[in-house]
C-alpha cells in the first residue's frame, strides 16, 4: 500500500537517504528504527509527502507520490494521512481544541461539528481540560497527546508518528501507545512509527531497521 524504492535524499552535504526501500501493508503496524542520524525521519517525510526525494520512488495505493506537486501532495496528505511530528508542531496562535480541529476545517468540515469532534479526541486522550489553551501554555507530553488528537481525528488510511512519546515518561507514553495502535487496530489504519525506543518498536507488526540511510534489516 506505502511503498518507497531506492530513495536517496540530501542535505547539503549530508546524505539522508542512501537507497532506502520499504514496502508497508495496508493496516500493518510498522516501526522505523535505527539510531539517531540514520535517516528515519528523512524516511517517514518521504513517505508521507512531506519532502520530495531527489531520486528513487513512493507510492501511494500504486501511486506515484513523489512525482506530485507540492499543493497536490498537500491535498494526498489532508485526504489520507494524519502526521504526529516530533516535536508537536501546532499552530501556536490556536488553541489545543482548534489545532486538533484544522485538519477537519481544512477537508471543508463545519466548524461546530468539528470542534465537537476535537474535543471527543482530546478527551480519550486524556487532555480535554487543555482544550481551551495554547501550546504554549501546555507541557511537553500534553502537546504530544493534542498532536495525536490532531492526527487521528480525520479518520486517515495512514497514520506516521515520528518519536510520537519521545517528550512522555513511561507510563504516559503507554497510554499514547496504547490510544495510536488500539485506534489503528480498530479501524485498520496503517501506522507508521519512528521510534528509537524498543518498547515502542514493541507495538509494532514489524520493525524496519535504518543505518546510514539504508535499509539494514527487517525484524518480526
Ligand atoms: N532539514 C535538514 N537540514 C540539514 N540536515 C538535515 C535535515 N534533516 C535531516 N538532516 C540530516 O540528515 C541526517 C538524517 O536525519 P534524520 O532523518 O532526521 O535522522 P533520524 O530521524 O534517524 O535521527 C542527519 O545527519 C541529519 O542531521
Ligand atoms: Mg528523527
Amino acid at each position: 500500500m506505502l511503498e518507497a524504492r531506492a530513495l536517496r535524499k540530501t542535505f547539503g552535504r549530508t546524505v539522508a537517504l542512501d537507497g532506502a526501500s520499504a514496502e508497508i501493508g495496508d493496516g500493518e503496524i510498522v516501526a522505523i528504527t535505527g539510531a539517531s542520524g540514520s535517516g528515519k525521519s528523512t524516511l517517514l517525510h518521504c513517505l508521507a509527502g512531506i519532502i520530495r526525494p531527489e531520486s528513487g520512488e513512493v507510492r501511494f495505493d500504486g501511486r506515484r507520490v513523489d512525482t506530485l506537486d507540492g499543493a497536490d501532495r498537500t491535498k494526498l496528505r489532508r485526504e489520507n494521512f494524519g502526521v504526529v511530528f516530533q516535536f508537536g508542531r501546532l499552530v501556536p496562535e490556536l488553541t489545543a481544541e482548534e489545532n486538533v480541529a484544522l485538519p477537519l476545517l481544512f477537508n471543508r468540515h463545519g466548524r461546530r461539528e468539528s470542534l465537537l469532534a476535537a474535543q471527543s479526541w482530546l478527551e480519550r486522550l486524556d487532555v480535554i481540560d487543555c482544550a481551551g489553551r495554547r501550546p504554549g501554555e501546555l507541557s511537553g507530553g500534553q502537546l504530544q497527546r493534542v498532536a495525536v488528537a490532531r492526527a487521528l481525528v480525520t479518520g486517515p488510511r495512514v497514520v506516521f508518528a515520528d518519536e510520537p512519546t519521545g517528550a512522555l515518561d513511561s507510563l504516559a507514553g503507554e497510554r499514547v501507545m496504547g490510544e495510536l495502535v488500539g485506534t489503528a487496530r480498530a479501524a485498520g489504519t496503517t501506522l507508521v512509527i519512528v521510534t528509537h525506543d524498543n518498547r515502542v518498536a514493541a507495538y509494532a507488526d514489524r520493525e524496519i531497521v535504518l543505518r546510514d540511510g539504508t535499509l539494514a534489516g527487517v525484524a518480526v
